[in-house]
Order: C-alpha cells, then structure tokens, then sequence
C-alpha cells in the first residue's frame, strides 16, 4: 500500500487550486437517479469516492461518459461527467458497496421516489462512529414509505408514491436532508424539512435540483419547502469549491509559515474557520480568484473550538485544526459534538510529540515547540490529513501509512502541496494501487 513520506521545515509559497466539493459531488451524482435525461455535472473532483461511487451508480443502471482533456486544461481541472439514469435496472444495493461508502445509502432517496420500491443495504459502522440511519428511515416513513429491516436491508415501498409531509429531523443531519429533499422533488404534494442542514452542499444540490426542474425553496435555511412535481429533466451543473480542503491547505500554510494563494477559493463558504484561523495569527484575505493564506514568523497563538452544524466549526476539520494547536503557544480545548468517536488522531499526532489530553468529547492540547517525524498511520479521510499538516513542521522525516483514506477525499494532495515548497512524496508500496 502507498505511503506519504514528508520532511518537515519547509514554508509553503505559491497556489494550489481548489478542487470541486466531494460533499457536493457525491450527492449530485445520485441526484442523476431521479430523471431519465442527462444530467452533466462540471468540476467533479477526481477522488476515490467519486469513482467507488460511478460504479455503484453503474450497478443501478446509470451510464456515465467523462469529457476528455481540453487544450490548455491543467490536469489538477476538475472533470465533467454526464449521467444518464434511462432506466434504473436495479433497484438493490448491496452490502459489499454500501459499507465501502455510506452516502452510497442515500440513493434510497431517488430510487424510492422514482421506482416505488428500494432494497438498500444498511452502512453498517465507520471508524468515527455508529452514524445511524434512523432519521432517514422515519423521514421516508412520514412521507408514507413502508419500511421494513430484512437481513441488514432497508426495504422501503412506496406502490403509489411518495407523500409530501412535514419531516422533522431530531438534529441536524446532512445526509437525511439531501435524502428527504431528492425523495421529496417526485413526491405528491409539499414536503416541508423542519431542523434541515445548512451546510452549503444543501444548497448545491437544491441549485441542481431546480435547474433539473425541481420547485425548491428555503435551501441553506433550516426550513426547506418541496413541491413535487411529476418528472425532472436533464441539467448541467458546476459543483461548488470545496470548503474542507480550502480550509485543510489554509490549516498547512498556518502551520508550515508562507504565502498561499488558495484558487478559486471563497471565505463566505467557511467563516468560522477563517475567524478561527485568523484568531490564532494567520492573515487571510479574500481575492477576486481565491483566498490568499499567509503567516509570518509568529507564532501560532491557542484558540478553542466546538463542532457545530454549518455555520459552526465543521467536524470535517477539527482534525487539522487539532494539529495546528499541537504547536501553539499556550493550550487549547477542542470539542466534537457530531461525530462521538472523532479523536483517532490524537493517539497518531502523540507520535510525533502532541501533548493532548482526551476527557470524553473534549480534547485538551498543549502547544510544544518541536514536533519530531515519525512512523503515522492514516485512520479515516480528515484524520490522515492532520497528520500530514502536523508532518510539515515535524523535523526530520514523517511517514504516513493506509493512504487509501486520503485518497478518497484529497485529490493530488502530494502534488499541490509539493508545488508550494513541501518536501512531500508518494512512496508506492507493494500491492499498490
Ligand atoms: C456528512 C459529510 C461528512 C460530515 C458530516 C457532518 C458527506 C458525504 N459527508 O456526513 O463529511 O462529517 O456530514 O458535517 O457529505 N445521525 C443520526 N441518525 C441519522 C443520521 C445522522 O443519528 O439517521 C447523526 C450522525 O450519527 C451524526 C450526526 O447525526 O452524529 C450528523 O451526521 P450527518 O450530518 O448525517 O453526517 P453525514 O451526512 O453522514
């Protein structure tokens, strides 16, 4: 399996281009389930869960054709792709798919809506967490789905239909709001979602839904009003920039030092981290084409965060941001709400020379003022990239193992942080992809 092997000390100068959303993405490419035409979605990012997710698509019966290579195009470009679901052949999801990728579960949704009908394998369990499917299942149910749990299948009927109803989620959930939405589009009636996600891959997929000729209102609000209609139609659509990996590339420049232009970038998308970023030290500046990164000399000061629903600090990087503590001067607290076992990290960021103390949900970090390389291994997607950030100052030299997690979220992350002055590399290792 490949490594990342980093020497840490090297400032970070120059661009990296942002690529498309994978949190967009990925429920954009199951919105293509709900109509028979095209749907051709821009800036797909080129990730390991864009491909694992092609293929389970294509297991339904959905067609895609990539757009090749255009003059000029840098290869860092994110693809276009165009989808055509003509007829979904399958109405199952197995098993062996979906527990290689949970939001593959939310093509329930679609096929639901579309078929009447949907076998869909439950996740199972994922290393942050037990991430139930509860609200999914209620939400569905209100909406007069017949649910039955047979053998780790969700098997949900609808013979006549989906119904509009009021659904309200006990707390907010990004992945049952997509669902409920998509489902909702070819339902009877209004769909009312009471406590919906405002992350803005919510609104994405709203935006797509209406260009595909869905009657939408309220995206990014907590309350969102469906009106079904009876068919959408083809759409072409540009996938939001992706705010996890702007803030992840800000989180490195804060920690290695330099001046970074982050392309096609935009704060509006994370300002609580920006506002987190700049308390701790770090100059950051919205551009006509992106967000300009920069810390000098200074040291990296101590700021406590909490995971919060967007607005709030996201989940997806409280890893990176615990490693950026782990060298400020003073301590920090760091408090994960969403997901209830999301400190994996700690325990790998404590082989490079972290002084972190775990109560529970809370994370207590220390700064010191060396942090020395190290053997590390990867243990979800966010996580393996904390400790790359952390890689970038550590002295001497940082290997990272299990590199498949960062693959199926960062796409080229050796590369764009390579081009900025990092001294990071792929090491191919034996089985290796
Ligand atoms: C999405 C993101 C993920 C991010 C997370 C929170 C994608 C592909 N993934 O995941 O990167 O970390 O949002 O911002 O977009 N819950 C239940 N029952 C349910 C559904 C959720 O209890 O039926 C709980 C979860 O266990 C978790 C919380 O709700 O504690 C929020 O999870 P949710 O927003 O659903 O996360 P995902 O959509 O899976």
């Amino acid at each position: 399996m490949d490594k990342i092997r980093i020497v840490g000390g090297n400032e970070l100068r120059g661009s990296i281009p942002i690529s498309g959303a994978k949190n967009a993405a990925l429920p954009l490419m199951i919105a293509s389930l709900l109509t028979d035409e095209v749907l051709t979605l821009e800036n797909v990012p080129r990730l390991r869960d864009v491909g694992l997710l092609q293929r389970i698509l294509s297991n339904h019966g959905v067609d895609y054709s990539l757009n090749g290579k255009r003059p000029g195009e840098d290869h860092l470009a994110g693809q276009t792709i165009h989808f055509r679901s003509e007829r979904i052949v399958d109405i199952r999801a197995p098993y062996d798919l979906v527990s290689q990728m949970r939001a593959s579960f939310w093509v329930i949704g679609p096929i639901l809506a579309r078929m009447g009908e949907a076998i869909i394998s439950l996740p199972g369990g994922c290393s942050i967490g037990t991430r139930p499917v509860d609200f999914f299942i209620q939400g569905l149910e209100t909406m007069g789905a017949q649910i039955d749990i047979d053998r780790g299948y969700v098997v949900a009927k609808a013979p006549n239909g989906l119904k509009g109803a009021r659904v309200i989620f006990p707390r907010v959930s990004v992945g049952a709001t997509h669902t409920i939405m998509m489902a909702a589009t070819l339902a009877k009636g209004e769909t009312i979602i009471e406590n919906a996600a405002r992350e803005p891959e919510v609104v994405d997929l709203a935006n797509c839904l209406i260009a595909m000729g869905a009657k939408i209102e309220g995206a990014g609000t907590s309350e969102i009003r469906i009106q079904g209609v009876d068919r959408l139609h083809g759409a072409t659509h540009r996938v939001l920039p992706d705010r996890i990996e702007t803030g992840t590339y800000a989180m490195a420049v804060a920690m290695a030092g330099g001046d970074v232009l982050l392309e096609g970038a935009s704060t509006d998308l994370l300002e609580a981290a920006i506002a987190t970023l700049r308390a701790s030290g770090v100059t950051i500046t919205q551009m006509d084409n992106g967000i300009q990164v920069y810390r000098n000399g200074n040291g990296i000061l101590p700021v406590d965060i909490t995971t919060e629903p967007f607005p709030g600090f996201p989940t997806d990087l409280q890893a990176q941001f615990m490693a950026l503590m782990t060298k400020a001067q003073g301590t920090s607290r760091i408090t994960e709400t969403i997901f209830e076992n999301r400190f994996m990290h700690i325990a790998e960021l404590a082989r490079l020379g972290a002084h972190i103390h775990q109560d529970g949900q809370v994370a207590t970090v220390t700064g010191v003022d060396r942090l020395i390389g190290a053997p590390v291994m990867a243990t979800d997607l966010r996580a393996s990239v904390s400790l790359v950030i952390a890689g970038l100052v550590a002295e001497g030299e940082t290997t990272v193992s299990r590199v498949y997690h960062l693959d199926r979220g960062f796409e080229r992350l050796e590369e764009k942080l390579s081009r900025c002055g990092a001294e990071i590399e792929r090491i191919a290792g034996e089985g290796a992809r």
